[in-house]
C-alpha cells in the first residue's frame, strides 16, 4: 500500500534523461547542432568532484557535448572570470555551470554575476531570478524545477493548493516558492524565524522541505494525504562507524500520513542533473532561435 506513496525520483529522472536524449538527437538531425554544457571545477572538494564526474557522464550519455574545465585550488578570481568570459563567447557552449563551493579567494557572487544569463543553466543569475519572479523566459534552478516536475506528475493541476516551502535559500527555497506561486498555489515560505512551524505545515497540501537539518519535519506535521517533497541531503551517523543519508523529513514517521513522499536518497537528488540537461537543451534552443521542445 505504501509503495505507491513513494515518489520515485530516480525513475522519473531516468525517463527525463531519455526524453532529453531524444530531443538532442532531433536537434542534431533537424537543425544540425549539438547542445554543449561546460562545467567548471575549481579545487579538489571530494563531493564536488563526484558531482562534476556524474554531470559529465550524463551529459555525454544524452548525446550533448560536455566540456570539463578542472582548475587548481590556487586559481585566482581573475583567472576564473577570464575562463567564464571565454565560455560566454564560445559558440559551442550553450550552458555554463561553475561548481560551488569555490575556494576562499574567489567571491562566488562575482562569478555567478559574470555568467551570460542566456547560458546560466543553474538559473542563479539575478536576471534569471528576476524573470522567474516577473513571468519572463527564465532558466530555472535545477533542484526546484525537478521538485515541481515531481509534484505535477503526482498531483496534476496544482491550482489552489496550499503549499509550504520550509527554507528560503536563493538556490532552492525562494525559486521553489516562486514556481508554486506561478502554478497558482497559495504559498507560505517558512524559515528559521517562523513561529509554529508544525502548525504551518499541518495546513499544507504540499510540503517542500529544504532546510539542511536531518529529519526536522516530523510525521505529525503532515496533514493526511499531503504530498511531501524532501530536498534535504544530510549525512548522519548510522552507528558502527558508518554513516547514512537522511532528508529533512522524518521519512518513516511521515509516510503513513502523506499521500506521496520522496525518499532520500532516490527522490529529489537524481532530478537535479536531469533538469540541468533539460535546461541546457532549453538554453541551446533559445540561443539558436529554434522552438524549445515540450
Ligand atoms: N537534492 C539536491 O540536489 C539538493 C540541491 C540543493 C540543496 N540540497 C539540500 O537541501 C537542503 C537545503 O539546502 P539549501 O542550500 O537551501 O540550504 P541553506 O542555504 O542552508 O538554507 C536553509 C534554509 O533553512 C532554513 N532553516 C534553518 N533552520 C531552520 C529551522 N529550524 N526551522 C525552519 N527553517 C530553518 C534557513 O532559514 P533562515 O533563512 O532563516 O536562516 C534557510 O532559509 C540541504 O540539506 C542541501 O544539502 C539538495
Amino acid at each position: 500500500m505504501s509503495d505507491n506513496k513513494i515518489i520515485d525520483g530516480k525513475a522519473f529522472a531516468e525517463k527525463l534523461r531519455g526524453r532529453v536524449a531524444q530531443q538532442v538527437a532531433a536537434l542534431k538531425s533537424k537543425h544540425g547542432f549539438t547542445p554543449g554544457l561546460a562545467v567548471v571545477l575549481v579545487g579538489e572538494d571530494p563531493a564536488s568532484k563526484v558531482y562534476v564526474k556524474n554531470k559529465g557522464q550524463q551529459t555525454h550519455e544524452s548525446g550533448m557535448n560536455s566540456f570539463e574545465h578542472k582548475l587548481p585550488v590556487t586559481t585566482s578570481q581573475a583567472e576564473l572570470l577570464a575562463l567564464v568570459d571565454k565560455l560566454n563567447k564560445g559558440p559551442a557552449v550553450n550552458g555554463i555551470l561553475v561548481q560551488l563551493p569555490l575556494p576562499k579567494q574567489i567571491d562566488p557572487q562575482a562569478i555567478l554575476d559574470a555568467i551570460d544569463p542566456a547560458k546560466d543553466v543553474d538559473g542563479f543569475h539575478v536576471v534569471n531570478a528576476g524573470r522567474l519572479a516577473t513571468g519572463g523566459n527564465s532558466l530555472v534552478p535545477c533542484t526546484p524545477l525537478g521538485c515541481l516536475m515531481l509534484l505535477k506528475d503526482r498531483l496534476g493541476d496544482l491550482t489552489g493548493k496550499r503549499a509550504i516551502v520550509v527554507g528560503r535559500s536563493n538556490i532552492v527555497g525562494k525559486p521553489m516558492a516562486q514556481l508554486l506561486l506561478n502554478e497558482s498555489c497559495t504559498v507560505t515560505i517558512a524559515h528559521s524565524k517562523t513561529r509554529d512551524l508544525a502548525g504551518e505545515c499541518r495546513r499544507a497540501d504540499i510540503v517542500v522541505a529544504a532546510v539542511g537539518r536531518p529529519e526536522m519535519v516530523r510525521g505529525d506535521w503532515i496533514a493526511p494525504g499531503a504530498v511531501v517533497i524532501d530536498v534535504g541531503i544530510n549525512r548522519v551517523d548510522a552507528g558502527g562507524g558508518k554513516t547514512k543519508l537522511v532528508g529533512d523529513v522524518a521519512y518513516a514517521e511521515a509516510l503513513p500520513h502523506a499521500g506521496g513522499i520522496t525518499p532520500v536518497p532516490g527522490g529529489v537528488g537524481p532530478m537535479t542533473i536531469a533538469c540541468l540537461l533539460a535546461n541546457t537543451v532549453t538554453a541551446a534552443c533559445r540561443q539558436r532561435g529554434v522552438p524549445v521542445p515540450a
